[in-house]
């Protein structure tokens, strides 16, 4: 066996998955993990046979490593990554590499590769996609960091990533934070995504009043369309007709209705109120998750509040599909509103990102994937500077076409009493980004009255500031 270059610590699922991922497309690889039981484990099942070497102790494992050593660190984010470094960074020697590939934030990726590359070690914090099937057979990776430690280790990446029609689904995404940026902002979109099917899976079933039979039909044929076709969608059809063993029944309606995060979606949200871009859709999924969890206080509210209950009494089919174009439309004002976040954070933040680039990685591999990233990739790619996705051709001319279905899905969702947090901020999103005047002269008019903030005028150039005493 060849001396290995490549280390990985951390062997929880993500771990194995990506170290057996590696592995198996010819690099022999040495694992260590915290707690040895957990490595002779995995040296006794998963990794018998194959090429893997196992250290028992942190300085055994740099020692197996050939230089430039590449290691691979997938452990919890925050201080369970900082540990790692401060373990490693004594042992290792110029050139070596780390790569943090867990859901880090991207300002602790920033302060490291800067500290890292300051002691002349190459530093990537890597987005890694796909969940554990993606890790094992080829995920999205959104690497960023040290540019040259990237050079070294494309060779790996390009092969263990998920392969699509225009090539592997990695690329290196900018220096410093900006690999986790990106995939800190894939995941807004994500949620975004899951908020927009769920508001959908709501009306179809409570609206119209489809049973779990229909609900797989619909959303297994649209998962066949040009335009929605997504693992979201697809697993989203697979997952009605799952019955759950304890009870018989249908394993959906045992599931509780409080949804969990653990920070990426509203890191992005955060993220963006800092940069001042304007993300409704992804920060009505993210408060949509925080109002489920408070179930009980729901439950409570429920006996106390009313409001219209019902069910839509037209055309059923037709109706469907006008939720559909409703889906897409909205979709379209989610990545609109996550493209320009990353627009945004690339100027401020040097990170010189390529959306084009970024898109066609994430046709693959990923837990967005869709082949509606080929339509961004393509938009991104005949126009770098486009200031807004909604102003792309094809997606110009889709919402154009389908707004009357959009604002009849709204109005029946408002009138029958069912939140659709999401789809109403996106379509927000397209009447106010549309507006040439929005009512904030008022607010502009409010400011100046009580706090003397000052205002521009429309007859005077952008950056003159007037008062007026208005008592
Ligand atoms: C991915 C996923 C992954 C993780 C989510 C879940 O891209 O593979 O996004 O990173 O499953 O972070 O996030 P929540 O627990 O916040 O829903």
């Amino acid at each position: 066996m060849t001396q290995p270059s490549f280390g990985l610590i951390g062997l929880a699922v993500m771990g194995e998955n990506l170290a057996l991922n590696v592995e198996r497309n010819g690099f022999p690889v040495t694992v260590y993990n915290r707690t040895t039981a957990k490595t002779d484990e995995f040296m006794a099942t998963r990794a018998k046979g194959k090429n893997f070497k196992a250290a028992r102790t942190i300085e055994e494992f740099v020692k197996f490593l050939d230089r430039p050593r590449k290691i691979l660190v997938m452990v919890k984010a925050g201080k369970p990554v900082d540990a790692v470094i401060d373990q490693l960074k004594p042992l290792l020697e110029e050139g070596d590499t780390i790569i943090d590939g867990g859901n880090s934030l991207y300002e602790d990726t920033e302060r490291r590769t800067q500290d890292l590359e300051a002691k002349k070690l190459g530093f990537v914090g890597m987005g890694v996609s796909g969940g554990e099937e993606g890790a094992l057979n080829g995920p999205s990776l959104m690497p960023g960091g040290t540019p040259a430690a990237y050079k070294e280790l494309e060779p790996i990446f390009t092969k263990i990533a998920a392969q699509v029609d225009d090539g592997p689904c990695v690329t290196f995404i900018g220096p410093g934070g900006a690999g986790h940026y990106v995939k800190m902002a894939h995941n807004g979109i994500e949620y975004g995504d899951m908020q927009l099917i769920a508001e959908a899976y709501d009306l179809l079933k409570n609206a119209l009043g489809l049973d779990r039979k229909q609900l797989h039909e619909v959303f297994a044929e649209w998962n066949t369309t040009d335009e929605l076709n997504s693992f979201l969608i697809e697993i989203t059809a697979d997952i009605f007709p799952q019955i759950d063993p304890d009870t018989n029944k249908p394993l959906l309606d045992q599931i509780l209705d409080a949804a969990g995060q653990k920070g990426t979606g509203r890191w992005t949200v955060v993220s963006a109120l800092e940069l001042g871009v304007t993300l409704p859709t992804i920060t009505a999924a993210v408060n949509a998750r925080v109002m489920s969890s408070i179930k009980d206080e729901r439950v409570a509210a429920s006996q106390e509040l009313t409001g219209p209950t019902g069910k839509y009494d037209g055309d059923v089919k037709a109706f469907i599909n006008k939720i559909r174009d409703a889906l897409y439309c909205s979709k379209i004002c989610s990545y609109a509103q996550g493209m320009a976040l990353l627009a945004k954070a690339s100027s401020e933040y040097n990170y010189n990102l390529n959306l084009s680039e970024i898109s066609r990685i994430w046709k693959g591999g990923c837990i967005i994937r869709a082949g509606f990233l080929d339509k961004i990739k393509v938009a991104f790619n005949e126009n770098p500077q486009l200031a807004n996705l909604l102003l792309a051709p094809e997606f110009k001319q889709t919402i154009l076409d389908r707004q009357g279905a959009w604002r009849d899905v709204l109005a029946t969702a408002s009138q029958l009493g069912i939140p659709v947090p999401a789809f109403s901020a996106s379509l927000d999103y397209f009447d106010s980004y549309r507006r040439a005047s929005l009512p904030q002269n008022l607010t502009q008019a409010q400011r100046d009255y009580f706090g003397a903030h000052t205002y521009e005028r429309i007859d005077k150039p952008r950056g003159e500031f007037f008062h007026t005493q208005w008592f």
